[in-house]
């Protein structure tokens, strides 16, 4: 079985055309990626398991059900993964964030960590990485390291756009993580970037080119 769910919504994926779009601007560019990410937090937590509890409405008492026992760190890899991190807070406005500081050397495209900091009951908790572009895979295999390093065992992925090669390198490494995308694209060009995809993700969000 693949560790990849394509989410095939008409909404997600008219979004999605929207943000592959170049004359999206910045503004409207993140916008898009937070209602993106609110939308897939719905089919991200779709596992959650749920307990009833007793509930008293304006009319009558009831049994009615909540999510049991699941708390959620949302941890984005910097810069782009910040674009998604409010989105899933409008739903899950009590998880706690974490940051990985990622960036690709342009020319081996090898992920460079320069920053970490992770709630302290992270090990205790499922979480949620948001990485906007899967290319080669590289970031997210770094960012899975560390946070199983840190002995985390409950991890999803949260992307917007994959590529073939990036998921088949991270399935040969992971195996047991989930990834949610919106976008599955089957190329790399000769520079790394998803092809078609959407471009990059953190200069379109930050509006650094
Ligand atoms: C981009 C993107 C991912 C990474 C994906 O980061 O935001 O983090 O590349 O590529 P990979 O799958 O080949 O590792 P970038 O280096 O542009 O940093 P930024 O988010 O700070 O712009
Ligand atoms: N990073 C991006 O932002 N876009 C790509 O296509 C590849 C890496």
């Amino acid at each position: 079985m693949s560790i990849v769910t394509q989410l095939k919504h008409p909404l997600l994926q008219h979004k999605l055309t929207l943000l592959r779009d170049k004359n999206t601007n910045s503004k409207d560019f993140r916008t898009l990626v937070k209602e993106v990410a609110m939308l897939m937090a719905y089919e991200v937590t779709r596992d959650f398991p749920t307990e009833m509890v007793e509930v008293e409405t304006p009319i009558a008492k009831t049994q009615s059900a909540r999510i049991a026992g699941k708390t959620v760190a949302i941890v984005p890899i910097l810069r782009a993964g910040l674009g998604m991190v409010d989105g899933i807070l409008e739903v899950m406005p009590t998880a706690k964030v974490g940051h990985i500081g990622l960036y690709r050397n342009e020319e081996t495209l090898q992920p460079v960590e320069y920053y970490a900091k992770m709630p302290k009951d992270i090990d205790k908790r499922t979480v949620i990485i948001c990485e906007p572009m899967c290319a080669t895979g590289g970031s997210i295999i770094a960012a899975v390291d560390l946070l199983k390093a840190r002995g985390i065992k409950d991890i999803k992925i949260m992307c917007l756009v994959v590529c073939e090669v990036g998921i088949k390198a991270i399935e040969a490494v992971h195996p047991d993580i989930q990834i949610f995308t919106v976008g599955y694209d089957k190329e790399l060009n000769d520079i790394g970037y998803i092809t078609p995809g959407l471009g990059d993700a953190g200069d379109r969000l930050f509006g650094t080119k």
